[in-house]
């Protein structure tokens, strides 16, 4: 039976970021009543970031050639390293048993924000071989990122996760449903661009109501 792991990234609360992932969410538990759903908010719970214990964890990894991640445990001697791991085990674990990765984020500053990354940072292993999964991000940015848009090559956040998932899980079909122009909301000054984020928040809304019926299958 499937697993949802459904991420949150957000500040805020309400967020676009979060009503798009949690419009994917309620899709995909409708459609997969006995599929399980799991979730983490890693704004309001952050996760720590990497320190000295989780490198040296890594090092060993690399320098024992180790590629499994059931071998990583072990790894883990040190005080140190064991309070490291006690951090990661339970992310990792979260992970491996998701068959989709939900991941609800803003744009920050052009990519995504500092507790996402730090998330990312945790579970991420060099060499490891994960299970295939599929990645689905819903973000919401202030401006307009996309393709032909003045501002298109600044989209680092789709750029990073997109290039991240392939090069190290294997996810080379990562899908991003994003609404746009979130700031005219908020900026009297770009008022004229409410009518260009209501249609692209609804656009995302169906895509994300479409994307999780056929992913709870
Ligand atoms: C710290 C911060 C940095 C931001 N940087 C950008 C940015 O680089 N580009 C952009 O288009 N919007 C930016 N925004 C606007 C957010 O992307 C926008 O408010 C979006 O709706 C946030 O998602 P949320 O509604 O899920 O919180 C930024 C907002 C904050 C709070």
């Amino acid at each position: 039976m499937t697993t949802l792991l459904h991420l949150d990234a957000s500040a805020r609360n309400p967020s676009i970021s979060r009503q798009l992932s949690a419009e994917f969410a309620q899709a995909w538990r409708t459609a997969a009543p006995a599929g399980t759903y799991r979730y983490r908010d890693v704004a309001a719970d952050p996760v720590p970031f990497i320190d000295a214990g989780w490198t040296e964890i890594c090092d060993a990894a690399l320098a024992a050639g180790v590629t499994d991640l059931d071998e990583l445990a072990g790894l883990a001697r040190t005080p140190a390293q064991t309070a490291a791991w006690a951090v990661v085990e339970p992310l990792l674990a979260e992970l491996r048993s998701a068959d989709v990765v939900l991941i609800g984020t803003p744009m920050y500053n052009y990519s995504i924000p500092a507790a996402l990354k730090a998330w990312l940072d945790q579970v991420t292993f060099p060499r490891m071989s994960l299970a295939p999964r599929r990645f689905v991000v819903a973000t919401a940015r202030g401006g307009a990122y996309s393709p032909g848009s003045p501002k298109a090559a600044f989209d680092y956040q789709e750029r990073f996760l997109r290039d991240f998932f392939a090069g190290h899980f294997a996810v080379t079909d990562t899908v991003f449903i994003n609404a746009e122009l979130a700031n005219s909301r908020v900026d009297p000054a770009l008022a004229q661009f409410r009518t260009g984020h209501d249609a692209s928040l609804t656009a995302a809304l169906n895509t994300a109501r479409a994307l999780a019926a056929e992913y709870a299958k």
